[in-house]
Formats: structure tokens, sequence, C-alpha cells
């Protein structure tokens, strides 16, 4: 009986409490999350996570660069954060003679980090709920207009009214589809430096092929220091600036972490849509994904056998790979995740009950009851013209360089029509430093293979009447036009080599629209935009107008059926707080995975010479001798490198600290495991894992490997396992 009643009493846990599933809000941790937090393990409570009064964990967390996270972790403002959050920075200081991307870097004295002009880490000092001021007024048959009107009016009050610092900033966004909004009191460094980072052997190692993947052998870590002002608040990069001293800086533990650790990320994840209705969810299945996919397939082939078979191509090209194939093989584990967990079916079935509930409550349904057939409809009858749109976008806006470089000149154009012919010659010059940069790493002949190729399959995959009037039937008839061999038309030397573009750039104003204007290739690109704004961005954006606005009702809705669930805000680049166990996972039938990985692994997937799995001779060494110092596994003398956990992660939270139940840091975050990244759109305990780089491999990198013991010597150390 007792077994039974444990039992029973685990899966009624596993069901209704989420473990794993939420990035909560850090102001409501308290009221929300707390005990369940204590009950799944951790030691801390909800106020050593976030205080306004006293330091704690979220004064050491910082949003880096607005697109990762970081995280303080010693009294001098040394901050960790992945390596590919800090890869545009370390390229930048990389050269042919000093290529710290290859080589690895590691400032022996401060008077050696690099300055990083443009790069600015942002801490959160408060947060506030003020949802009533901003909704002030609203009412439910507003029009959607004229209530945004009103809340942008009433946001601009709240903020003026906020007291801050002088150097402090105030945000509003809304939360809960606009149904709540909270302000952030902010404060912004703008001196950030280089410290350390590991070779791109170690901080990418398995690079695109391993990304998204389990196991994972990557050290994906870089060190920066924020400086300040002597008066130790922001200030504009300064030779005179000093370490930045935190309120709170992450303690560092040894002991490493086991299958059923407690265990929190805290971060800025980007973007997440949790609660579409199945019908918005079918459609980022088989409409949204399936588009984006189909370009970006064929984009990556083409690159791919050009890098394959010349190593310039491969190194010109590769941060250009990296970030195309990102998006695209995360949508593929999206789409498959959707369809192997049956996401449409259950939320149709929740949808049910939902529709239940409202029966209940005629005051209820009399408001909500038509949402779900109104989305139906909606979704519907935007697919057609969304998938035009993203094609367009992906072809034209993202996948051929040519049309980037025409998207640019056309500027120009408009510099010269609106500002004349002085503002278009500084312009003008101003581009050409940018063409040189942009030309070194140009192959014309492979952008004219992706054109080729990418002209034909949108001219196949699109209505006539969505196709630019270049590419429509008639037009290709008439002039003996084949999409796949436009490019020959599109590509001149003027658009494609640096000195075609260098003898633009010199031409007058006049002069230089008359070409570009007479050029094939700016006819079919003013012809895109001509097509999109007739035939596809009017009914896409009025029908996307209107779903947003039954989302935001939907969202209330939801949450007026249940009253007794917790929901948690949609992701939105704000600070929130995921938690769960570090644990692994079956990705399939009969295979498990482990929580943890080992240096052993590296060894294993070791190919001498190849870009994604060569390894350093150092590192090799280190793993002959078992040179592992006290970072070693206590269990198995082994060195972990990564770890697992059921953390709800997104976008965004590359970088997050993984903190463990006392407080101290533990890992990294860096990634989600393919089976598992549908979980921005629906979240399965079972088969969504983030993954970490384990904490014990960058001590041990940045000790053993790179000898930057004085970097150690800055953090705090801690043993927490070892305890009573
Ligand atoms: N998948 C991780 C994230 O979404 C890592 C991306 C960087 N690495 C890469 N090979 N592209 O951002
Ligand atoms: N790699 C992602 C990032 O750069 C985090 C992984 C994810 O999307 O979960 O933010």
């Amino acid at each position: 009986m007792k077994r039974f009643l444990t039992t029973f009493i685990i899966i009624f846990a596993i069901t209704f409490v989420h473990a794993g599933e939420g990035m909560w809000i850090p102001l409501l941790l308290k009221m929300l999350n707390e005990s369940e937090m204590q009950e799944m393990g951790m030691k801390m409570s909800a106020e050593d996570i976030y205080s306004v009064n006293q330091g704690s964990l979220k004064d050491a967390i910082v949003h880096f660069g607005g697109f990762c996270t970081g995280e303080v972790i010693s009294e001098s403002g040394l901050v960790l954060t992945n390596h590919h959050c800090g890869y545009g920075s370390i390229q930048r200081h990389s050269t042919v003679e000093n290529n710290l991307l290859r080589d690895g870097y590691w400032a022996a004295t401060q008077a050696d980090e690099l300055p990083n002009p443009g790069l600015f880490v942002q801490f959160i000092v408060r947060i506030e709920d003020v949802s009533k001021q901003v909704l002030a007024g609203v009412t439910h048959d507003m029009d959607p207009r004229e209530r945004q009107s009103l809340v942008d009016r009433n946001m601009r009050e709240v903020s003026n009214n906020t007291t801050r610092e002088s150097y402090q900033d105030v945000r509003i966004r809304p939360f809960f589809k606009g149904n709540q909004y909270f302000l952030f009191v902010t404060e912004t460094y703008h001196d950030v430096r280089l410290v350390g980072t590991p070779p791109e052997s170690i901080g990418k190692f398995g690079a695109d092929t391993d990304n998204w993947e389990w196991p994972r052998h990557t050290g994906d870590f870089s060190l920066f220091r924020i400086y300040a002002g002597p008066d130790n608040k922001p200030a504009e990069y300064s030779p005179d600036n000093v370490p930045f001293k935190p309120r709170h800086a992450l303690p560092i533990s040894l002991d490493g972490v086991d299958a059923g650790d407690f265990s929190l990320v805290f971060g800025f994840p980007g973007r997440t849509d949790q609660y579409l209705p199945a019908s918005g969810v079918e459609y980022i299945a088989n409409v949204v994904d399936p588009a984006r996919i189909g370009v970006r397939d064929r984009a990556l082939k083409v690159m791919d056998r050009y890098m394959r078979a010349d190593e310039s191509v491969r190194l010109a090209y590769a941060p250009r790979f990296a970030s195309i194939a990102n998006g695209w093989k995360k949508w593929i584990g999206e789409k498959q995740g959707l369809e192997r967990t049956h996401a449409v079916a259950k939320i149709r079935e929740f949808e049910s009950a939902f529709t239940a509930r409202l029966a209940k409550s005629p005051a209820l349904n009399d408001r909500y009851g038509r949402l779900l057939t109104n989305f139906d409809a909606a979704y519907a009858r935007v697919a057609p013209y969304a998938k035009a749109r993203i094609m367009y976008s992906e072809t034209f806006g993202r996948n051929i360089d040519l049309f980037r470089t025409i998207a640019r000149l056309d500027r120009l154009i408009g510099t010269y029509d609106n500002n004349g012919a002085e503002a278009f010659r500084l312009a003008a010059d101003r581009q050409k430093d940018y063409f040189n940069a942009f030309f070194a790493d140009y192959h014309a002949g492979i952008d004219r293979e992706i054109c080729g190729v990418l002209l034909e399959h949108l001219v196949a995959s699109l209505e006539q009447e969505f196709l630019p009037q270049m590419l429509q039937q008639d037009a290709l008839n008439k002039r003996g036009w084949q999409p796949a061999n436009m490019p020959g038309l599109l590509f001149t030397p003027m658009l494609t080599t640096a000195e075609g573009m260098q003898k633009l750039l010199d031409l007058d104003g006049e002069a230089f629209k008359a070409t570009l204007t007479a050029s094939p290739a700016y006819q079919l690109y003013t012809d895109v935009q001509a097509r999109a704004q007739e035939a596809i961005n009017p009914v896409y954006d009025q029908t996307m107008d209107q779903i947003e606005a039954w989302q935001r009702e939907y969202m209330a809705a939801l949450m007026e059926a249940f009253p007794e669930r917790t929901f948690w805000p949609d992701a939105n680049s704000t600070l929130r707080v995921t938690y769960g166990y570090i644990e692994g996972y079956q990705p399939r039938d009969a295979i498990t995975y482990e929580h943890v990985s080992f240096l052993d692994g590296v060894i294993e997937k070791y190919v001498p010479g190849d870009y994604e799995f060569d390894v350093h001779p150092k590192l090799i060494e280190l793993y002959n001798r078992k040179d592992f110092g006290k970072y070693a596994d206590k269990a198995t003398g082994k060195m972990p490198v990564c770890i697992l956990g059921s953390n709800h992660t997104s976008g965004g939270n590359s970088g997050s600290p993984a903190i463990d139940a006392h407080g101290n840091l533990v890992g990294i975050n860096f990634d989600r495991v393919w089976e598992g990244t549908m979980s921005d759109i629906y979240y399965d305990r079972s088969i969504c894992r983030n993954i970490m780089v384990d904490i014990r491999y960058v001590l041990f990198v940045i000790d053993k490997f790179a000898g930057a013991r004085h970097l150690i010597e800055e953090m705090d150390l801690v043993h927490p396992k070892q305890k009573g």
C-alpha cells in the first residue's frame, strides 16, 4: 500500500507540477515557485535569487550584448559567457598573424585585456509589476489600435514617473501577450574587455555536425571583464576605467553534478510561443518550418560542396554557414519533435477541455467562445501568404548575397534622393570599407549557383500570383528565360567584384542611380519588393494583426477558464528563471543518454586536421597523462565536459549560468538537444533537455590547458557537497 501511495504521489507530481517547464519572472518566484523549487531540492529562498534590498543571484547575471547571457564570477567583474557569444569580438581581434579564433587568447595581465567597442552588458536593478497603471482605462471592446495608443500613453507616463538614478534606464515590456506589463530598471556597462578564450578546437569543437546534439563535447566558453568609472558606475571606454565591483559574484562548485540534482538556469530567453492554438502549431509545423527549411536545405548543400573542396572557401564561409545551419537544423528538429510528440492532437484535446470550461459560464463563452474557430480560419487564410513571404525573405533577404548587396545600394539611392549629392558622396564612401571586407570573403560563383537553385525552387513552389513579374511564366516564355539560368543575367562584375563595386561607388549620385537601376539584378529586386507590397504583405499583415489581438484574448481566456493553473509568460528577452534537474533522457526506443560526457569522448571524436573535430596536441597530452588536477570527477577520475538538464531554455539563454541547489555555478548553458527543440512551442519533459558545459571543464581548460592560474585565483571555488 505504501509503495502504491508513493508511486501515486510521484505520478501525480509529474503530471501536475510540470517540473522543468516554464520561464519564470524572478519577481514572482516567492509567490509562484519557491515551495516547488524547495521540494525539488533547492536549498535557497526566492529572496536569495531575486532581491531588491540585498545582493542576490540576479546581481551576477547580465544580458550580454543584448543577444546572450553572461554571469559575473569574481569580485573584479570577470564575466563568463559562451564562446559562440563572444565569437564576434574574438573574430574582430583576430588577424592572420595573430589568430585568436584558432589559437585562443589569455590576457596575462589586466593591461592585456582587449576592448570591444559596441559591446555592452546590462544588469537588471529591479522589476515592478505595472499592469494596473499601463492597462488603466483599457476595456474589452476597444479596437486594437485604440487600445495600443492608450497603452503607449500610459507606459510613457509610468516610465516618466519612475524614480531612477541618472545612469539607469527604464523599460516596460508586455507579458502574457499584453495582458500584463512589467517594468525593468537597468544599468548598462559599455566597457567590456576580452580576457580569455580557448582555441576554436575546444570552444567550437564539433561545430555544425554536433550542433543541437547529444552526446556533446564542446568547451563553449569565453571570458570577459566589465570595467567601470572610478565610482563603479557605467562609463564609456577609457584606459582609466577600473574593474567593476559587482553586488554579487557566483561562487563556483568544484563538486560537480549528479543525476537528480536540482538545477536552475538564469538568463534572457528570447522568444517562445507556448500558448498557440492547435491551428497555430500546425501552421508552424506545416507552413513556416518547411518553407524555411526548404530554402536553406538548398543553399547549404551548395555551400557545403564548395567548402569541402577548398580550404580557403571553408574559412571564408564558415561563419555564414554556421548561422544559416543553426536555424535550419533547429527547425528540422522542431517539426519532427512536434510530430513525434503528437503536439497538435494533445493541444486539440486541451482545447476541448477549454471549450468545456467555457460552456459552464455564459459570460466567458460569450466573450471567448469564437476564438478557436477564428484562429482556424485565420491560419488557413494566411498560410499561402506566409509561405510566400518566408520564401521571399529567405531567398532574397538571407541566402543570396547579391540581393543583400542590392538592398544596401538601394539605400544609397534613398540618400541621394532625400539628402542630395553631398550626403550621397559621404554615404557611398562609407560603403567602400564594408564592401572591401565583404568581397574579401565572397565567392560570386557560389552565390550565383545558390541563386539559380533558389530561383528555381521559388518558381516551383509558389503560385503565379505570388511570383515577381520577371519570374512569372509569361515573362519567362516571352524572353526565353529559365529560372535556373537567370543568374547569368543578374551576376554582373559591377555587383559581384570588388573592382566593379569600387567603380560603381565612385560614380556621382545621378550616374550611380542610373547605372544601378538599369541593372537586371536591381530590376528583379524592385520587382520582388513591389510584388510583396501588392500581393503578399497586405493580407499577411492584416491577418497577423488580427491573430495577435485574438492571441491576447486567448491568453486572458486561458487564465480565466483555468484559475487553478499557474501560467508562465512566453519568453520576451527579459530575465527569467527556469529550473529542473540534472538528467539524461531517452531520445528513441532502447536508447538512453547519460547526463554527462567526458574528455574520452573528445578523443573518440578526434579527426586529425578536420575543421570540426581536430584536437589540440596539448589537450591530448593532458588527457594521456590524466592530468586533470582537482577538476576530475571524484567517482571516476575522468574529466567531465558537458552536462544535460531539464531546464526549459531558449535562444538567448546561451551563456546562462547553470546553478546548483545552493546558488553555486556548476555549468554554462549553450544548447538544447535536437529531439527537444520544439520546446519553444510545446514542452515535453521526457525529451526536452538543455546542454551545458560542465564548469569543471572550464576551470580545467583555464588552469591546466592555458596555464592562466591568475584567473582561477580571482574566483571563489567551493565544495557544497562536502559540507556536513
Ligand atoms: N545551437 C546553439 C544555439 O542556438 C549554438 C549555436 C552556435 N554554434 C553553431 N555551430 N552554429 O545558438
Ligand atoms: N545556442 C542558443 C543561443 O545562442 C541557446 C540554445 C537554445 O536555443 O536553447 O542562445
